[in-house]
Protein backbone atom coordinates (compact mmCIF):
# COMPACT_ATOMS: atom_id res chain seq x y z
CA UNK A 1 0.00 0.00 0.00
CA UNK A 2 1.54 2.95 -1.14
CA UNK A 3 1.57 5.94 1.51
CA UNK A 4 -1.38 7.80 0.85
CA UNK A 5 -2.63 10.89 3.26
CA UNK A 6 -6.33 10.91 4.08
CA UNK A 7 -6.79 14.89 5.02
CA UNK A 8 -9.17 13.24 8.37
CA UNK A 9 -7.26 13.45 11.03
CA UNK A 10 -9.27 14.70 14.62
CA UNK A 11 -8.55 17.98 14.77
CA UNK A 12 -6.22 17.47 17.98
CA UNK A 13 -3.52 15.66 15.44
CA UNK A 14 -4.51 12.18 17.20
CA UNK A 15 -5.95 9.17 14.07
CA UNK A 16 -9.75 9.70 13.82
CA UNK A 17 -11.75 6.09 13.92
CA UNK A 18 -12.71 6.55 10.17
CA UNK A 19 -9.27 6.43 9.25
CA UNK A 20 -8.21 3.43 11.75
CA UNK A 21 -11.65 1.68 9.21
CA UNK A 22 -10.47 3.28 6.15
CA UNK A 23 -6.76 1.19 6.88
CA UNK A 24 -8.37 -1.86 8.05
CA UNK A 25 -10.17 -2.42 5.18
CA UNK A 26 -6.96 -1.95 2.87
CA UNK A 27 -4.38 -4.04 4.99
CA UNK A 28 -5.72 -7.43 4.77
CA UNK A 29 -3.84 -8.74 1.84
CA UNK A 30 -1.39 -6.28 0.96
CA UNK A 31 2.64 -7.07 1.90
CA UNK A 32 3.40 -3.94 2.88
CA UNK A 33 1.23 -1.04 4.10
CA UNK A 34 3.01 2.35 4.68
CA UNK A 35 1.13 4.91 6.32
CA UNK A 36 0.71 8.83 5.22
CA UNK A 37 2.61 10.87 5.91
CA UNK A 38 3.36 12.98 9.30
CA UNK A 39 5.06 15.69 10.40
CA UNK A 40 8.62 15.28 12.65
CA UNK A 41 8.08 18.85 13.97
CA UNK A 42 4.93 20.94 14.32
CA UNK A 43 6.16 23.48 12.38
CA UNK A 44 6.43 21.04 9.24
CA UNK A 45 2.48 20.39 8.71
CA UNK A 46 1.84 19.57 4.83
CA UNK A 47 -1.90 18.99 4.51
CA UNK A 48 -4.88 20.15 6.84
CA UNK A 49 -5.97 16.76 8.78
CA UNK A 50 -2.84 15.08 8.72
CA UNK A 51 -2.08 13.12 12.08
CA UNK A 52 0.77 14.33 14.07
CA UNK A 53 3.63 12.35 15.30
CA UNK A 54 6.30 15.05 16.47
CA UNK A 55 5.15 15.02 20.68
CA UNK A 56 5.30 11.61 22.74
CA UNK A 57 1.89 12.40 24.06
CA UNK A 58 0.67 11.51 19.98
CA UNK A 59 2.16 7.85 20.69
CA UNK A 60 -1.19 6.12 21.83
CA UNK A 61 -2.80 7.56 18.53
CA UNK A 62 0.16 6.25 16.72
CA UNK A 63 -0.22 2.90 17.99
CA UNK A 64 -3.53 2.77 17.21
CA UNK A 65 -2.80 3.38 13.47
CA UNK A 66 0.04 0.65 14.10
CA UNK A 67 -2.49 -1.75 15.06
CA UNK A 68 -5.09 -0.89 11.97
CA UNK A 69 -2.20 -0.73 9.62
CA UNK A 70 -0.96 -4.67 11.06
CA UNK A 71 -3.99 -6.21 11.19
CA UNK A 72 -4.07 -8.03 8.31
CA UNK A 73 -0.64 -9.27 9.20
CA UNK A 74 1.56 -6.99 7.29
CA UNK A 75 4.25 -5.21 8.70
CA UNK A 76 3.35 -1.26 8.70
CA UNK A 77 6.01 1.77 8.22
CA UNK A 78 5.43 5.06 9.24
CA UNK A 79 5.75 7.83 6.61
CA UNK A 80 7.66 10.80 8.58
CA UNK A 81 8.40 14.18 7.26
CA UNK A 82 8.82 17.63 7.40
CA UNK A 83 7.09 19.70 4.43
CA UNK A 84 9.26 22.73 4.07
CA UNK A 85 8.28 24.45 1.03
CA UNK A 86 5.33 23.05 0.92
CA UNK A 87 4.43 23.65 4.48
CA UNK A 88 0.79 25.04 4.93
CA UNK A 89 0.54 28.13 6.20
CA UNK A 90 -2.44 28.33 7.54
CA UNK A 91 -1.26 25.39 9.50
CA UNK A 92 2.16 27.01 10.91
CA UNK A 93 3.05 30.08 12.36
CA UNK A 94 5.98 30.52 9.32
CA UNK A 95 7.42 28.69 6.70
CA UNK A 96 11.11 27.47 6.48
CA UNK A 97 13.07 25.54 4.43
CA UNK A 98 16.63 25.31 2.89
CA UNK A 99 16.31 28.58 1.39
CA UNK A 100 14.24 31.67 0.56
CA UNK A 101 12.81 30.39 -2.63
CA UNK A 102 9.76 30.17 -3.42
CA UNK A 103 7.73 27.18 -3.95
CA UNK A 104 5.88 26.21 -7.12
CA UNK A 105 1.58 26.13 -5.95
CA UNK A 106 0.25 23.05 -6.22
CA UNK A 107 -2.99 21.17 -5.46
CA UNK A 108 -2.58 21.26 -1.83
CA UNK A 109 -0.82 24.42 -0.72
CA UNK A 110 -0.06 27.57 -2.56
CA UNK A 111 3.38 29.05 -3.62
CA UNK A 112 4.84 30.40 -0.26
CA UNK A 113 8.41 32.13 0.05
CA UNK A 114 9.71 30.26 3.21
CA UNK A 115 12.40 31.83 5.59
CA UNK A 116 15.75 29.97 5.19
CA UNK A 117 16.57 27.50 8.26
CA UNK A 118 19.67 28.70 10.32
CA UNK A 119 22.13 26.13 11.72
CA UNK A 120 20.39 25.78 14.83
CA UNK A 121 16.79 25.11 13.47
CA UNK A 122 18.45 22.16 10.85
CA UNK A 123 20.21 20.32 13.99
CA UNK A 124 16.79 20.51 16.03
CA UNK A 125 14.71 18.83 12.65
CA UNK A 126 17.48 16.48 12.16
CA UNK A 127 16.44 15.48 15.85
CA UNK A 128 13.05 15.91 15.49
CA UNK A 129 13.35 12.92 12.81
CA UNK A 130 15.06 10.66 15.38
CA UNK A 131 12.76 11.48 18.47
CA UNK A 132 9.82 10.48 15.47
CA UNK A 133 11.52 7.25 14.97
CA UNK A 134 11.72 6.60 18.54
CA UNK A 135 7.66 7.11 19.03
CA UNK A 136 7.28 5.07 15.68
CA UNK A 137 9.34 2.02 17.88
CA UNK A 138 7.39 2.21 20.46
CA UNK A 139 4.24 2.75 18.63
CA UNK A 140 4.64 -1.03 16.81
CA UNK A 141 5.85 0.01 13.55
CA UNK A 142 7.74 -2.05 11.86
CA UNK A 143 10.20 0.90 10.45
CA UNK A 144 9.59 4.49 9.07
CA UNK A 145 9.81 5.91 5.66
CA UNK A 146 11.79 9.44 5.21
CA UNK A 147 9.65 10.94 2.87
CA UNK A 148 12.77 12.70 0.82
CA UNK A 149 10.10 13.12 -2.59
CA UNK A 150 6.95 15.65 -3.74
CA UNK A 151 8.96 18.55 -2.75
CA UNK A 152 9.27 18.76 0.60
CA UNK A 153 12.12 19.51 2.76
CA UNK A 154 14.41 16.59 2.64
CA UNK A 155 14.24 17.07 -1.20
CA UNK A 156 14.75 21.16 -1.00
CA UNK A 157 17.68 20.68 0.57
CA UNK A 158 19.02 18.12 -2.30
CA UNK A 159 17.33 20.06 -4.97
CA UNK A 160 19.76 22.70 -7.08
CA UNK A 161 17.10 24.82 -7.53
CA UNK A 162 15.49 25.53 -3.76
CA UNK A 163 19.03 24.82 -1.68
CA UNK A 164 21.33 28.10 -2.62
CA UNK A 165 22.63 28.21 0.49
CA UNK A 166 26.50 29.15 1.11
CA UNK A 167 27.02 27.31 4.12
CA UNK A 168 27.94 23.71 4.52
CA UNK A 169 24.61 22.79 4.17
CA UNK A 170 23.99 24.03 0.62
CA UNK A 171 26.15 24.79 -2.94
CA UNK A 172 28.29 21.80 -3.69
CA UNK A 173 26.10 18.06 -3.98
CA UNK A 174 28.42 17.57 -1.24
CA UNK A 175 26.37 19.98 0.92
CA UNK A 176 22.89 19.78 -0.43
CA UNK A 177 22.92 16.11 0.64
CA UNK A 178 24.81 16.72 3.83
CA UNK A 179 21.24 17.45 5.82
CA UNK A 180 19.46 14.25 4.37
CA UNK A 181 22.49 12.08 5.15
CA UNK A 182 22.51 13.77 8.85
CA UNK A 183 18.41 12.93 9.02
CA UNK A 184 19.28 9.48 7.90
CA UNK A 185 22.14 8.84 10.14
CA UNK A 186 20.54 10.14 13.10
CA UNK A 187 17.19 7.82 12.24
CA UNK A 188 19.71 4.86 12.17
CA UNK A 189 20.88 6.27 15.40
CA UNK A 190 17.83 5.97 17.34
CA UNK A 191 17.24 2.08 16.00
CA UNK A 192 19.96 1.21 17.24
CA UNK A 193 19.43 2.60 20.46
CA UNK A 194 15.72 2.17 20.72
CA UNK A 195 14.67 -1.24 18.71
CA UNK A 196 14.37 -4.51 20.27
CA UNK A 197 13.37 -5.96 16.45
CA UNK A 198 14.27 -5.86 13.04
CA UNK A 199 13.45 -1.97 12.33
CA UNK A 200 13.06 -0.85 8.82
CA UNK A 201 14.23 3.07 7.10
CA UNK A 202 12.92 3.77 3.65
CA UNK A 203 13.39 6.58 1.66
CA UNK A 204 11.17 8.04 -0.82
CA UNK A 205 12.57 9.69 -3.67
CA UNK A 206 11.22 12.09 -6.55
CA UNK A 207 14.27 11.10 -9.11
CA UNK A 208 13.82 14.59 -10.79
CA UNK A 209 12.44 18.01 -11.08
CA UNK A 210 10.96 19.73 -13.43
CA UNK A 211 12.33 23.11 -12.70
CA UNK A 212 15.30 24.23 -15.12
CA UNK A 213 18.06 24.16 -12.83
CA UNK A 214 16.57 21.66 -10.86
CA UNK A 215 17.67 17.93 -9.63
CA UNK A 216 18.60 15.87 -12.57
CA UNK A 217 19.13 11.80 -12.47
CA UNK A 218 22.70 11.85 -12.64
CA UNK A 219 22.89 13.62 -9.24
CA UNK A 220 19.87 11.63 -7.79
CA UNK A 221 21.89 8.23 -8.46
CA UNK A 222 24.98 9.96 -6.55
CA UNK A 223 22.64 10.31 -3.87
CA UNK A 224 20.79 6.99 -4.01
CA UNK A 225 24.91 5.33 -3.46
CA UNK A 226 25.49 7.66 -0.52
CA UNK A 227 21.77 6.90 1.16
CA UNK A 228 22.63 3.23 0.86
CA UNK A 229 26.55 3.50 2.05
CA UNK A 230 24.87 5.40 5.44
CA UNK A 231 22.82 2.68 5.14
CA UNK A 232 19.41 2.54 4.30
CA UNK A 233 16.94 -0.90 4.17
CA UNK A 234 15.18 0.00 0.89
CA UNK A 235 14.47 2.73 -1.53
CA UNK A 236 11.01 4.03 -2.53
CA UNK A 237 11.23 6.11 -6.30
CA UNK A 238 7.80 8.39 -6.57
CA UNK A 239 6.95 8.26 -10.12
CA UNK A 240 3.76 9.33 -12.13
CA UNK A 241 4.37 6.21 -14.43
CA UNK A 242 6.74 3.50 -13.10
CA UNK A 243 6.43 1.57 -16.17
CA UNK A 244 7.04 4.52 -18.62
CA UNK A 245 8.79 7.34 -17.21
CA UNK A 246 12.34 8.14 -18.36
CA UNK A 247 14.60 10.83 -17.65
CA UNK A 248 14.13 14.25 -18.78
CA UNK A 249 14.68 14.83 -22.07
CA UNK A 250 15.02 11.55 -23.04
CA UNK A 251 11.77 9.97 -24.17
CA UNK A 252 12.72 6.78 -26.01
CA UNK A 253 15.96 5.35 -23.71
CA UNK A 254 15.75 2.95 -20.44
CA UNK A 255 13.09 3.34 -18.19
CA UNK A 256 13.91 5.22 -14.51
CA UNK A 257 12.88 1.91 -13.05
CA UNK A 258 15.48 0.03 -15.19
CA UNK A 259 18.35 2.67 -14.53
CA UNK A 260 17.92 3.08 -11.01
CA UNK A 261 16.85 -1.01 -10.20
CA UNK A 262 19.98 -1.62 -12.41
CA UNK A 263 22.04 0.63 -10.62
CA UNK A 264 21.02 -0.49 -6.88
CA UNK A 265 21.67 -4.43 -8.36
CA UNK A 266 21.27 -6.87 -5.26
CA UNK A 267 22.26 -3.99 -3.01
CA UNK A 268 18.96 -2.91 -1.71
CA UNK A 269 15.16 -3.57 -2.77
CA UNK A 270 13.66 -0.76 -4.76
CA UNK A 271 9.92 -0.09 -4.41
CA UNK A 272 8.31 2.21 -6.76
CA UNK A 273 4.78 3.76 -7.29
CA UNK A 274 2.73 5.25 -10.64
CA UNK A 275 -0.44 4.19 -12.27
CA UNK A 276 -0.10 0.90 -11.08
CA UNK A 277 -3.94 -0.47 -11.50
CA UNK A 278 -4.04 -4.08 -12.67
CA UNK A 279 -1.85 -7.40 -11.68
CA UNK A 280 -1.05 -7.32 -14.87
CA UNK A 281 1.03 -3.99 -15.02
CA UNK A 282 2.45 -4.92 -11.35
CA UNK A 283 4.11 -7.69 -13.08
CA UNK A 284 5.50 -5.78 -15.74
CA UNK A 285 6.50 -3.41 -12.86
CA UNK A 286 8.41 -6.45 -11.31
CA UNK A 287 9.76 -7.32 -14.64
CA UNK A 288 11.39 -4.31 -14.72
CA UNK A 289 13.64 -5.19 -12.11
CA UNK A 290 11.49 -3.61 -8.95
CA UNK A 291 11.35 -5.84 -6.00
CA UNK A 292 7.86 -4.59 -4.51
CA UNK A 293 4.97 -2.36 -6.57
CA UNK A 294 3.08 0.07 -4.26
CA UNK A 295 -0.17 1.11 -5.16
CA UNK A 296 -2.17 3.67 -4.40
CA UNK A 297 -5.27 4.65 -5.73
CA UNK A 298 -6.04 1.86 -7.05
CA UNK A 299 -6.42 -0.05 -3.37
CA UNK A 300 -7.98 3.77 -2.73
CA UNK A 301 -10.53 2.31 -5.25
CA UNK A 302 -10.30 -0.99 -4.51
CA UNK A 303 -9.83 -1.92 -0.91
CA UNK A 304 -9.66 -5.68 -1.89
CA UNK A 305 -7.57 -4.75 -5.11
CA UNK A 306 -5.07 -7.75 -3.90
CA UNK A 307 -7.38 -10.66 -3.45
CA UNK A 308 -9.37 -9.16 -6.77
CA UNK A 309 -5.46 -9.69 -8.26
CA UNK A 310 -4.83 -13.26 -6.29
CA UNK A 311 -8.29 -14.55 -7.56
CA UNK A 312 -7.74 -13.99 -11.19
CA UNK A 313 -10.85 -11.52 -10.78
CA UNK A 314 -9.24 -8.16 -12.69
CA UNK A 315 -12.36 -7.54 -14.58
CA UNK A 316 -13.99 -6.37 -11.13
CA UNK A 317 -10.78 -4.01 -10.01
CA UNK A 318 -12.10 -0.64 -10.65
CA UNK A 319 -10.06 1.85 -12.80
CA UNK A 320 -12.53 5.01 -11.57
CA UNK A 321 -14.71 5.85 -8.60
CA UNK A 322 -18.10 7.59 -8.03
CA UNK A 323 -20.11 9.54 -4.55
CA UNK A 324 -22.28 6.42 -4.18
CA UNK A 325 -19.03 4.29 -3.93
CA UNK A 326 -17.55 5.99 -0.84
CA UNK A 327 -19.21 4.93 2.45
CA UNK A 328 -19.22 1.08 1.22
CA UNK A 329 -15.01 1.15 0.85
CA UNK A 330 -14.70 3.31 3.92
CA UNK A 331 -12.99 6.51 2.49
CA UNK A 332 -13.54 9.40 5.24
CA UNK A 333 -15.49 12.30 3.87
CA UNK A 334 -12.54 14.42 3.73
CA UNK A 335 -10.34 12.86 1.41
CA UNK A 336 -13.36 12.37 -0.46
CA UNK A 337 -13.95 15.82 -0.65
CA UNK A 338 -10.12 16.25 -1.82
CA UNK A 339 -10.44 13.44 -3.96
CA UNK A 340 -13.78 14.69 -5.64
CA UNK A 341 -12.38 18.63 -5.97
CA UNK A 342 -8.43 17.97 -7.47
CA UNK A 343 -9.19 18.11 -11.09
CA UNK A 344 -7.19 15.73 -13.30
CA UNK A 345 -6.14 13.23 -9.94
CA UNK A 346 -8.78 10.39 -9.81
CA UNK A 347 -11.54 8.93 -12.22
CA UNK A 348 -14.99 10.30 -10.69
CA UNK A 349 -17.51 9.38 -12.15
CA UNK A 350 -20.87 10.72 -11.86
CA UNK A 351 -22.42 7.56 -10.52
C1 LIG B 1 -4.98 10.08 -1.68
C2 LIG B 1 -3.49 10.10 -1.88
C3 LIG B 1 -2.66 10.58 -0.87
C4 LIG B 1 -1.26 10.56 -1.02
N1 LIG B 1 -0.46 10.92 0.04
C5 LIG B 1 0.87 10.67 -0.04
C6 LIG B 1 1.70 10.77 1.11
O1 LIG B 1 1.25 11.07 2.22
N2 LIG B 1 3.01 10.51 0.96
C7 LIG B 1 3.57 10.15 -0.23
O2 LIG B 1 4.77 9.92 -0.31
N3 LIG B 1 2.79 10.03 -1.34
C8 LIG B 1 1.48 10.25 -1.25
N4 LIG B 1 0.68 10.02 -2.36
C9 LIG B 1 1.30 9.52 -3.60
C10 LIG B 1 1.21 7.99 -3.67
O3 LIG B 1 1.97 7.39 -2.65
C11 LIG B 1 1.66 7.46 -5.04
O4 LIG B 1 3.03 7.74 -5.21
C12 LIG B 1 0.90 8.07 -6.19
O5 LIG B 1 -0.48 8.12 -5.91
C13 LIG B 1 1.12 7.28 -7.49
O6 LIG B 1 0.71 5.96 -7.34
P1 LIG B 1 -0.73 5.46 -7.89
O7 LIG B 1 -0.79 5.85 -9.33
O8 LIG B 1 -0.72 3.98 -7.65
O9 LIG B 1 -1.76 6.16 -7.08
C14 LIG B 1 -0.71 10.10 -2.23
C15 LIG B 1 -1.55 9.66 -3.25
C16 LIG B 1 -2.91 9.64 -3.08
C17 LIG B 1 -3.78 9.09 -4.19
Amino acid sequence: MAPMTTWASNTDGTVSDEEIAYYRLRAQDVGLVITGCTHVHENGVGFTGEFAAHDDSFIPSLKNLAAAAKSGGAPAILQIFHAGVKTRPDLVPEIVAASAVTGDAGPFAPAMTPRAMDEAEILDVIRSFGETTRRAIEAGFDGVELHGAHGFLLQNFLSPHFNIRQDRWGGSLEGRMRFPIAVVQEVNRVIEEHADRPFALGYRISLEESHEDGLRLNESMQFVDRLVETGITYLHASLGNALEDRPIGDDEGRTLVDIVSGHLGARIPMIAAGQIRTPKEAESAIAAGLSLVAVGQGLVMNPDWLLLARTQQEKHISLDIAASDVSRIAIPPKLWKEIEGTVGWFNVRAS
